[in-house]
């Protein structure tokens, strides 16, 4: 009787450890990252410039911010698709910069990318089959009858049939391609998946249908995903963390719900502010934070917090010092002064 109990305890610490293991299963580290493009006369525009997360395994880090302030740098960086001018970026423990030549291979393979135009992303030539058959190609990891069996499990998992591999981009609609763009990225079974826009270009009434889509693939195939996106309140129903972008630097990260329940840097309560709210009564006393100025160049970035021009809680230290990205408890990290 005892030594069950025992058993009992020893399986649910057991447990209890599995699950603490999993907490910790990082799959993207990024530490430092810098992104700068050389523009002439000596001039740097830096795209991405000090910027650090993490990425649990299985998890959706939702990236927000203003047009041209870094998302699509960082995340193509991070899939190594652009080499860093500075910082690290692991990948399940291995610094990218650092892999093999075999290592590499099998990076090309783990992270992928969903574009945000499917109309551009997709070569008019080439039928759908071929399109989502390309990476299997290319690998060696299907040939003859199997390939053709992947590509139609592919079809049927983004909820398109297998006549469609028959077919060219042009005969299908904006959502109906953008089903391709995922079965092409989901080929050769990856682990990280970079979604940048997915749903911007689609008909609003297809948006929802696409973000859930990804929540369920991401549910059956252990995805990591890496979701850039402008429209806030569908980043917070597919991100588990999000992070908020300023000029090539993060202000902001936090659980999905603590952001938006409790946004503390002044740029994410602008940002928040904007939402539309359905409902009219709740729209009537919502009080609109005004965010005034256009963003600044990244080109020669003054010294200082990048927000400082447009804040109106501006102080002279917010002008010569650049505020550390800290913890304000429970994950929930900020870079600012004054809050
Ligand atoms: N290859 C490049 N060469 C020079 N500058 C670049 C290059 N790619 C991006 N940039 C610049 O880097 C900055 C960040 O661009 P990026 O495309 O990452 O922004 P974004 O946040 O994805 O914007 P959007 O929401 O419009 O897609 C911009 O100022 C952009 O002009
Ligand atoms: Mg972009």
């Amino acid at each position: 009787m005892e030594t069950a109990k025992k058993k009992i305890i020893l399986k649910e610490d057991e447990f209890l450890k599995e699950k603490e293991l999993a907490k910790e299963d990082i799959l993207i580290d990024v530490k430092h990252l810098k992104k700068y493009f050389n523009v002439g006369k000596g001039a740097v525009l830096k795209a991405v410039d000090d910027v650090s997360f993490q990425i649990k395994r299985g998890e959706t880090l939702g990236l927000v911010g203003e047009s041209g302030c870094g998302k699509t740098t960082c995340g193509r960086t991070v899939m190594g698709l652009y080499n860093s001018t500075g910082g690290n970026i692991f990948f399940d423990g291995t610094d990218i910069n650092k892999f093999n030549k075999q290592e590499k291979k099998e990076f090309t393979k783990k992270a992928q990318i969903i574009f945000q135009d499917p109309y551009a992303s997709l070569n008019p030539r080439m039928t759908v089959g071929d399109i989502i058959g390309e990476g299997i190609d290319i690998h060696g990891i299907y040939k003859g009858h199997d390939r053709l069996m992947r590509i139609n499990k592919l079809l049927s998992l983004v909820g398109l049939n297998k006549e469609h591999a028959s077919r060219f981009p042009h005969e299908f609609s904006g959502g109906q391609r953008q089903r391709i763009g995922i079965a092409r990225a989901l080929a050769i079974e990856p682990d990280f998946i970079v979604c940048d826009e997915p749903i911007s270009a689609l008909d609003v009434s297809i948006q929802a249908q696409v973000v859930n889509l990804l929540i369920k693939l991401q549910k059956e195939l252990k995805l990591t995903y890496l979701f850039i996106a402008h429209d806030l309140a569908m980043v917070k129903h597919i991100s588990d963390r999000v992070g908020v972008m300023y000029l090539g630097t993060m202000v902001e990260m936090a659980d999905s719900q603590a952001l938006y329940d409790n946004p503390i840097h002044p740029y994410t309560q602008a940002l928040l502010s904007a939402i539309p709210v359905p409902d009219i009564d709740i729209a009537r006393t919502k009080k609109r934070i005004p965010l005034e100025g256009e963003v600044p160049s990244p080109i020669n970035p003054k010294p200082g917090c990048r927000f400082a021009g447009r804040c109106k809680y501006c102080k002279d230290i917010c002008k010569k010092e650049t505020p550390e990205f800290k913890d304000r408890g429970g994950n929930h990290f900020v870079a600012c002064h004054m809050f």
